[in-house]
């Protein structure tokens, strides 16, 4: 029993040790099948989902973007990602893109793969790097599995350099209205005031193609509001852009994102759909309460 007992506790004992020395950085180790996944989504984009965006040579935009894979985990930096994005840039449709904070999944179901809005991860490099991680070890060539840096460990790291220089080429590549969910339930601000869109978006926008910018603040369905329009740093987002010459415009719990929101919710209080009927009905209930005047 006893002899049972060690054996079968022993690899777990390793298991720990093992772990214990072995992340070197905060981050995700490089996603398994790293080039399958990226030239697969390649391929997908390329010939399902825009074949009118032109001609995309997927073996190109995967060697271009492997370069960073033999730098230094610590050393990669946005300019890196030039031909990668030089090579699988589109335009974005005017009028669909839709910028965001802290909503990531929401942002991906709402988007519905480009049929409703072209988010970054819609966009053909964005999609590329979506939930993907990746870095060189840290002294020897090969890919390290097990970590990689996140800005915390060190600024230029693979992946956040990817998405610094993805983010510019889409702001910069926006036109018409501009689109921006917020979370107003997010305990630390619904707008980043460091942050992805802050500073690697905001920064590039094209005034001049830009006719308005609308911003969305969801909340979490049943939970405190911690912010909406007007307060606190969705005040500081809206002086910012009112600055910059930018018509905006603050929408709370915008309902097309709310009704979709409500699916995982359907039967709280705060997504109780009225028909026209009850509405009416609560009309005229509102209306007995009135005092009379006159009579
Ligand atoms: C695609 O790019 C690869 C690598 O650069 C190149 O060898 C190949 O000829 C290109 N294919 C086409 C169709 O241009
Ligand atoms: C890619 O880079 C080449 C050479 O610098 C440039 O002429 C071309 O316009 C770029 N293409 C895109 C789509 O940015
Ligand atoms: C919004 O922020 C809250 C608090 O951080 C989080 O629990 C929730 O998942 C976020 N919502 C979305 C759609 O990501
Ligand atoms: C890599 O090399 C540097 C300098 O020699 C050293 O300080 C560091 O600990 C090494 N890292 C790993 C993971 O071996």
């Amino acid at each position: 029993m006893a002899t049972l007992g060690l054996a079968s506790s022993l690899p777990l004992l390793l298991l720990v040790i093992a772990g214990a020395g072995g992340a070197r950085w905060r981050g995700e180790g490089t996603t398994p099948h790293l080039q399958s996944i990226i030239l697969g989504r390649c391929a997908e984009h390329v010939a399902l989902l825009n074949p009118e965006q032109g001609e995309k040579n997927c073996t190109a935009i995967w060697e271009a973007f492997k370069v960073v894979l033999d730098k230094d985990p610590c050393s990669v930096f946005p300019s890196d990602y030039d031909l990668f994005i030089n090579l699988s840039r589109h335009s974005i449709p005017t009028d669909k893109s839709l910028f965001w904070e802290n909503n990531h999944l929401l942002v991906t179901s709402y988007a519905e793969n480009a049929r409703r809005f072209v988010p970054l991860c819609s966009v053909l490099y964005g999609r590329m790097g979506d939930f993907l991680s990746w870095c060189r070890q840290e002294n020897a060539s090969g890919l390290d599995y097990q970590s990689c840096p996140t800005s915390e460990d060190c600024e230029n790291n693979p992946v956040d350099s990817f998405w610094k220089r993805a983010s510019m080429q889409y702001s910069r590549d926006s036109s018409g209205v501009i689109y921006v969910m917020l979370n107003g339930s997010e305990p630390t601000g619904a707008y980043p005031v460091k942050g992805f869109f802050a500073d690697f978006e905001i920064p590039y926008f094209q005034k001049d193609k830009i006719t308005r910018i609308e911003i969305w603040v969801m909340h979490e369905i049943g939970r405190p509001k911690v912010e909406s329009c007007g307060e606190g740093s969705v005040k500081i987002l809206e002086e910012r852009l009112k600055e910059m010459g930018f018509q905006y415009s603050c929408i709370n719990d915008h309902l097309p994102v709310k009704l979709l929101k409500c699916v995982d919710h359907s039967t709280h209080p705060d997504c109780a759909l009225k028909s026209h009927g009850e509405r009416e009905a609560e009309g005229e209930a509102g209306s007995l309460k009135r005092p009379r005047c006159g009579t």
